[in-house]
C-alpha cells in the first residue's frame, strides 16, 4: 500500500531511489515520483504510471542531487494520475513530503489551512500534511523538523512519510505510526529510508526499524538521531538484516509469482527446519515455547486474518481442532476490530499475515492486547509491526514474496499452523504416538512431494488452456479442502479477473448449482479421504448439469477420472497435511490462465501486496 524510498550521502540518490521504487512497486503502482535537490533547488517529478513511466518521463531532466524521496502509490483518496501522485510539496514549492497511509483528519485539518490561505493542487490527503508543516514552521517560527513533529501531533491515522527541505538540503526527517518504516545505515555514513528493506540490502544489512510516533532526523553532519513524538530522544536500535539480495529477483522465471510457486519445496522446508526431529519424534516452535502452556490451556483461540492469510487461518481450525481439542474461531480481522468481540480470560488470539504490515490485522489484534488477551503472530515479514507488537510468535521463513498473489506464504502459515498444532497436541496429549510420529514423517515429505506435483508444470498448463476464456469458475471442496477452495477461487479472480467461487462442496445445491452449465469450469478437490465418497456425488451432481468437472484426485484415483474432464493427480499423505499439496495446482492454473489472458500476474489491478490502510 504505497511504497516509499529516500537516500541522502555522497552518492547520486536519483539512482538508488529509482532502483528502490522498482523494488517496492508491489506495493503499488498507480503513479510513481522523486524529488531530488540540486543546489537548494527541490526537482519533483511524478507521473501517473509505473516506475519504467516515471524512469522514461525523466530522461532529460535535472535529477542531480544527493539527496532524495520517492514514492509509488497505491490510491487511496484521489485517483490515479499526476497531480495526486507524490511527492507533495508545500505551497511555496520549498519542502517535499512522501507519505504511506491515511490521515483520517485530513478534511477538518484541510478547512483550517484553507482559511489561512492555502491553496490545494490535489485531491490527496497527503498535499493538507505538508501544507500543515509549512504552515507551522513559518508562524511558529520553528525549524521544518519541530514542525514536522507538531504537524503530526494534531494528525489522526496512519503514517509513514519522508520530509526533506531546499533549505536544509543536508537532512531528512521521516515518522512512522501504524505504516512501516526502516532506515538502513550505510557503510559509507549514507542513509537509506524504506517501508521494507528490499530497497536498502544491496547497500547495508544494519538497519533501524521505526516504531510507532517515532521521528527519525538524518543529518549528513550529526547522522541518525531518534526521537518520540513528545521529542524525547531515544537510542536507535540497530539490529542486522538477513535478507539475501538473490531473493529479490526473477531467477530466471517470468514472473515473480511463477518462482515463488516454484520456491515451495525449499520455503516448506525452511519453514520446519530446526523445527522437527522425526528420528527423535520432536517437534517445537522456538518463538513461542514461554507460550506453550497458555496454549494447552487456552480455552478457545481466536485467529484473525485477512485474505488468504484467512484461508490459512481456516486450514488451522482444522488442525487445531482435531488434533488439540481446543475450540478455534477464525475471524477476518475487519470485522472482528468493530463489533466489540467478546474476549475471556483463557482466551489467545493469534494473527497471520504474510507481510505483518495489513492495518486491519494489527488493528485487531490491538484490540485483543487491549482486552487482555494473549496475542500470538505467524508473520513472514521478519520485524514487521506484527513481529513487534505480538507477546511471541513464529516467522514462516519463506523469503521475500514479491508476486501481489500470496502463494508461498499460504503453505508457509499452514506449516507453521501444523507445527503449532502438534506442539500443543503433544503438551495435552491429545494426540497418541504413533498418529503423531506418522504425522511428522509425512510432513517431512512434503518438499518432495509438492516438487512431483511441480514436474506436472506442462501438463497442467496445457490443460488450463481449455479454460482461459471462462466467465466464471466455481471451487469446491469440503473438509480442510474448503478453504484450499477458496483459496483457489481468490487466486484465479485476483490475477485474470475471472469471477470466482470457493463453496463448501455440499453447499452447492443450496445456490450455486443454478450458476452451473455447459460454460462452467468447477474445479473440484476430490482426494481420497474421509468425505471422498460424498464429494464424488458432488461430483456427479456437477455432470448431470453439463458443468465441466476438473479434479484434484489423489494419484491412481480411477473413480474420478472417469468422471472428470480432466484430472490433476497429487501424491498420497496424511489427510491433514493434503491443503499443502491441493494448493499447489490450483496456483499453477491460476498463474497460467492469467498469462495467457495477458494479464499482468506480480501486478494485478487494483491491487496492493501489502494493505496497511483499512
Ligand atoms: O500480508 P497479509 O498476509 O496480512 O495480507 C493479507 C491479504 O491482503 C493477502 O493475503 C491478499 O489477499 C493476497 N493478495 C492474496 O493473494
Amino acid at each position: 500500500m504505497c511504497g516509499i524510498v529516500a537516500y541522502i550521502g555522497d552518492q547520486q540518490a536519483f539512482p538508488i531511489v529509482l532502483k528502490g521504487l522498482k523494488r517496492l512497486e508491489y506495493r503499488g503502482y498507480d503513479s510513481a515520483g522523486i524529488a531530488v535537490i540540486n543546489d537548494r533547488q527541490l526537482n519533483n517529478y511524478k507521473q501517473k504510471g509505473k516506475v519504467a513511466e516515471l524512469e522514461t518521463f525523466t530522461e532529460n531532466k535535472d535529477v542531480e542531487g544527493t539527496i532524495g524521496i520517492g514514492h509509488t502509490r497505491w490510491a487511496t483518496h484521489g485517483p490515479p494520475n499526476d497531480i495526486n501522485a507524490h511527492p507533495h510539496v508545500s505551497g511555496d514549492g520549498e519542502i517535499a513530503l512522501i507519505h504511506n497511509g491515511i490521515i483520517e483528519n485530513y478534511d477538518t485539518l484541510k478547512e483550517g489551512l484553507l482559511s489561512r490561505g492555502h491553496e490545494f493542487k490535489s485531491e490527496t490527503d497527503t498535499e493538507v500534511l505538508i501544507h500543515l508543516i509549512e504552515d507551522i514552521k513559518k508562524n511558529e517560527e520553528v525549524t521544518t523538523a519541530e514542525a514536522v513533529r507538531l504537524a503530526l501531533s494534531n494528525v489522526i491515522g496512519a503514517y509513514a512519510i519522508v520530509v526533506m527541505d531546499q533549505s536544509n538540503p543536508d537532512q531528512l526527517i521521516a515518522a512512522r505510526k501504524s505504516s512501516p518504516l526502516v532506515v538502513g545505515i550505510g557503510k559509507k555514513g549514507d542513509y537509506y529510508l524504506a517501508s521494507d528493506a528490499t530497497p536498502i540490502v544491496e547497500y547495508t544489512n544494519e538497519v533501524v526499524y521505526l516504531d510507532d510516533e517515532e521521528i527519525a532526523i538524518v543529518d549528513r553532519n550529526k547522522g541518525l538521531r531518534l526521537y518520540n513524538i513528545q521529542n524525547q530522544e531515544k537510542t536507535p536500535y540497530i539490529q542486522e538484516l538477513e535478507l539475501q539480495l538473490e531473493e529479490l529477483e526473477k531467477g530466471g522465471y517470468e514472473h515473480f509469482m511463477l518462482k515463488e510457486i516454484h520456491e515451495q519445496p525449499r520455503s516448506i522446508k525452511d519453514c520446519f527446519r530446526g523445527r522437527l526431529n522425526v528420528d527423535k519424534g520432536w517437534v517445537g516452535l522456538g518463538g513461542i515455547k514461554d507460550y506453550e502452556q497458555q496454549l494447552a490451556n487456552a480455552n478457545r483461540i481466536i485467529m484473525v486474518a485477512c485474505g488468504t492469510s484467512w484461508h490459512a487461518a481456516l486450514v488451522g481450525e482444522y488442525l487445531f481442532e482435531d488434533l488439540t481439542r481446543t475450540p478455534v474461531e477464525v475471524e477476518y480481522a475487519s470485522e472482528f476490530r468493530y463489533r466489540n468481540p467478546i474476549i475471556e480470560e483463557g482466551d489467545i488470539v493469534i494473527a497471520i499475515s504474510q507481510s505483518g504490515e495489513t492495518a486491519d490485522t494489527l488493528a485487531a489484534l490491538e484490540l485483543a492486547k487491549s482486552k487482555g488477551a494473549i496475542i500470538l503472530g505467524i508473520c513472514n515479514v521478519v520485524g514487521s509491526s506484527i513481529s513487534r507488537i505480538t507477546h511471541a510468535g513464529s516467522y514462516t521463513h519463506a523469503g521475500p514474496e514479491i508476486g501481489v498473489a500470496s502463494t508461498k506464504a499460504f503453505t508457509a502459515q499452514v506449516t507453521v499452523l501444523t507445527l503449532m498444532a502438534l506442539t500443543i497436541a503433544r503438551k495435552k496429549g491429545t494426540l497418541n504416538e504413533s498418529k503423531f510420529r506418522r504425522l511428522i514423517t509425512e510432513m517431512e515429505l512434503i518438499p518432495d512431494k509438492v516438487s512431483r506435483i511441480l514436474e506436472s508444470s506442462a501438463y497442467i498448463e496445457k490443460l488450463s488452456k481449455n479454460y482461459k476464456g471462462a466467465r466464471n469458475a466455481l471451487y469446491l471442496g469440503r473438509g480442510n479442502s474448503f478453504p484450499v477452495a477458496l483459496e483457489g477461487a481468490l487466486k484465479l479472480k485476483e490475477i485474470s479477473y475471472i469471477h470466482a467461487e470457493g463453496y463448501p462442496a455440499a453447499e452447492m445445491k443450496h445456490g450455486p448449482i443454478a450458476l452451473i452449465d455447459e460454460e462452467m469450469p468447477v474445479f473440484v478437490i476430490a482426494t481420497k479421504g474421509p468425505s471422498y465418497e460424498k464429494v464424488v456425488s458432488n461430483i456427479q451432481e456437477v455432470k448431470a448439469r453439463k458443468g465441466k468437472v476438473v479434479a484434484i484426485v489423489t494419484e491412481g484415483d480411477e473413480q474420478v477420472k472417469n468422471m472428470a474432464d480432466h484430472v490433476i493427480e497429487i501424491p498420497d499423505t496424511d489427510e491433514h497435511l493434503t491443503p499443502l499439496l491441493t494448493t499447489i495446482p490450483l496456483q499453477l492454473v491460476s498463474y497460467y490462465i492469467a498469462v495467457m489472458r495477458e494479464c499482468n500476474v506480480d501486478q494485478p489491478r487494483n491491487l496492493a501486496k501489502s494493505v496497511t490502510v483499512e
